[in-house]
């Protein structure tokens, strides 16, 4: 197989082209459907979107959410889930947040910190927390996707990080099952940033939650049956629950941004055009060196840590229309998503001088190096539903079942999973608890070392991942991050022991 060069990523098209440069970026595209590329990628410019501004819109400056810091090691919290009258977008709403507030508040611990976090729900469904990507325990009381909270109940939770949990930023949403979509859509999601030991010098760091969000009235739109197979998605797309919200920076000043997709089944195509983007990593994992990026693909679920380099004039972030697939019958709606302007940033002033770019180095692991003790392929699929209505989600043509070990693997072990995508959507596959190392994503293998916990699974084609079962033992979850799909039924259990 020949490596990603810069010669077939071209002719991969326009979204890799992208992506370049930096070692570990994952490269692939719709080229793979056989659609012509050039479409594909509008020209940058004017909004290339549908989503009309909001004739309300906050044209103010991008708020963050509340920020919650541990000291001594502990962070305690008191987290409430609740329907609360609040401003999204722009307008008086009634959505789902923690704490009255929509994104949640964000945590901010160090490695071996210790989170004590009181869940109190005041929703009127079942519910429960799950801290995405945190390398925690999957047990007890810890990161524990099977623990059922009854509306008007609490759990107390309590997360410990080990010494040596990767920096980075994670972040936490409902999970229960049948329920993780619709709760995640109506507001009830938040930033968890583990700091790094040397900090990473930077003028600023900024949080960026993004999200969409869709109204019916001056409620949270609830997704129809085929809005549910295809992934809903609102027409609304939101930093931190604003929209068109600008950002001041001066030329050479350098910042760090933090972004988080935290949409149900939107994929974000990110421009900045203007700027100057290195990318450090997506989700825990760092690259060997910064990466200059032109654009940053996120998958539901997927986090990048982004240096800007602020270059005088005025840019615009938007994310650009991507095409995840359909259902594959004709007639039948596909899921191709317009793209959004989400912020504005205007570069003035006098020039400033940026602090060094001195990230420091990653000891990061390289699983192509080692010798794997087992390997397994997962395959996803859609198929027609029980009884003739809808379409069946299934994990090995089997929907989830609490009671059934579908990955049964031993502690230590070093495994290679091969996730194959039968369908004609595109699935992101996430691994709670161990993170996977991308090596392969439709045929193309990935250059440098490339750690995520959300990889790309494209539409009729496979995803190669290598995942070390160390540190942590236990039963969890794998799933489509697409939460609708989870919720269906796309989703597996894998306990290590
Ligand atoms: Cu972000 Cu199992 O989920
Ligand atoms: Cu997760
Ligand atoms: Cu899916």
């Amino acid at each position: 197989m020949e490596p990603v060069t810069r010669r077939n990523v071209l002719i991969l098209g326009g979204v890799a082209a992208a992506a370049l440069a930096g070692g570990g970026l994952i490269l692939w595209s719709e080229a793979q459907r056989g659609e012509p590329e050039p479409q594909a990628t509008p020209t940058p410019g004017p909004s290339p979107t549908g989503t009309p501004p909001a004739p309300d819109a906050d044209t103010g400056t991008l708020v963050e959410p509340a920020v919650l810091q541990s000291s001594g090691g502990r962070l305690e919290l008191t987290l409430t889930a609740a329907l609360t009258e609040v401003v999204v977008a722009g307008r008086q709403v009634r959505a789902l947040t923690f704490n009255g507030s929509l994104p949640g508040p964000t945590l901010r611990v160090r490695p071996g910190d210790r989170i004590a976090l009181a869940f109190r729900s005041e929703l009127d469904a079942p519910t429960n927390l799950h801290t995405h990507g945190l390398v925690v325990s999957p047990e007890g009381n810890s990161d524990n996707v099977f623990v059922m909270i009854e509306p008007g109940a609490g759990f107390d939770y309590e997360y410990e990080l080990g010494d040596d949990h990767p920096p980075g930023v994670f972040w936490y949403h409902p999970h229960h099952h049948g329920n993780s979509a619709e709760q995640l859509f109506r507001g009830l999601y938040g930033a968890i940033i583990v700091e790094d030991d040397e900090p990473v010098e930077a003028t600023r760091e900024r949080l960026l939650i993004v999200s969409d969000i869709a109204f019916d009235g001056d409620d949270v739109h609830l997704a129809s049956a085929p809005e549910r197979m295809l992934g809903r998605e609102g027409d609304i797309v939101m930093v931190n629950g604003q929209v068109g919200a600008t950002l001041l920076a001066k030329p050479g000043e350098r910042e760090r941004w933090r972004i988080v997709n935290a949409c149900s089944s939107r994929y974000l195509r990110l421009r900045l055009d203007g700027q100057r983007m290195q990318l450090l990593g997506v989700d825990a994992g760092r690259y060997a060196e910064p990466a200059d990026v032109d654009q940053i693909e996120l998958l539901p679920g997927n986090r990048a840590d982004v240096m800007v380099t602020a270059v005088e004039g005025t840019s615009v972030l938007q994310t650009l229309p991507f095409d995840r697939g359909g259902m594959g019958m004709l007639g039948r709606p596909s899921s191709a998503t317009t793209g959004a302007d989400l912020l504005t940033m205007t570069v003035a002033g006098a020039a400033a001088t940026a602090p060094n770019l001195a990230v420091p180095l990653p000891t990061t692991r390289d699983l192509r190096t080692e010798q794997m003790t087992g390997s397994r392929t997962i395959t996803l699929a859609m198929g027609p539903g029980r009884g003739g209505g809808g379409m069946s989600f299934t994990i090995d043509g089997r929907e989830w079942d609490l009671d059934r070990i579908d990955a049964e693997v031993a502690a230590g072990a070093l495994e290679e999973w091969t996730i194959v995508n039968a369908s004609p959507m595109d699935h992101p596959f996430h691994l709670h608890v161990w993170p996977m190392q991308v090596i392969e994503v439709a045929g193309q293998p990935v250059s440098g070392t490339d750690w995520r916990d959300v990889v790309p699974v494209p539409a009729r084609s496979r995803t190669v991942v290598r995942i070390a079962f160390e540190g942590i033992t236990g039963k969890t979850v794998f799933h489509c991050h697409i939460l609708d799909h989870e919720d269906l039924g796309m989703m597996g259990n894998v306990r290590t022991s």
